[in-house]
């Protein structure tokens, strides 16, 4: 049976470096396996890495780095809390293809790049039982 492959959760936090002591302890870590700026979403993001990190299993905590950041704006409206679940697929294009296809509401029409340099695109939570959903093309 194929697994579910689940890249990561998203986590929006207030504070980055609070939140990364915080999962720390939590997750018995010294610290995150990356932190990177992501400019193009005005967010800065920890990464945890899960026992395999190419196979995802990932808790991505995000902070925005401006006000007018999609992270900043969801954690004003909404609180700190899961922000969004990313899971892998093989064709990141065809996949949007086959969910536009079926009138799934899109955020990202085409792929754009995240964290670590992957090919991702958001999925409107409209469309996906609430929950705000980001596609990942696995690598190799
Ligand atoms: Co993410």
């Amino acid at each position: 049976m194929k697994s579910v492959p689940i890249s990561h959760v998203g986590i929006a936090v207030q504070d980055l470096d609070e939140a990364v002591s915080r999962y720390a302890m939590l997750l018995g870590k010294s610290g995150p396996d990356l932190l990177e700026d992501v400019p193009e979403q005005k967010v800065k993001v920890a990464m945890f890495s899960g026992a395999l990190p190419e196979d995802g299993g990932h808790i991505e905590l995000l902070a925005g780095v401006a006000e007018d950041s999609p992270v900043s704006k969801f954690v004003a409206k909404r609180g700190e809390g899961l922000h969004h679940l990313c899971v892998y697929c093989e064709n990141i294009e065809a996949k949007l293809a086959e969910l536009k296809q079926a009138g799934v509401r899109l955020i990202d029409e085409v792929p754009r790049t995240g964290a670590g340099g992957s090919k991702i695109a958001f999925v409107h939570p409209a469309g996906t039982h609430g929950v705000l959903i980001e596609l990942e093309e696995r690598k190799g």
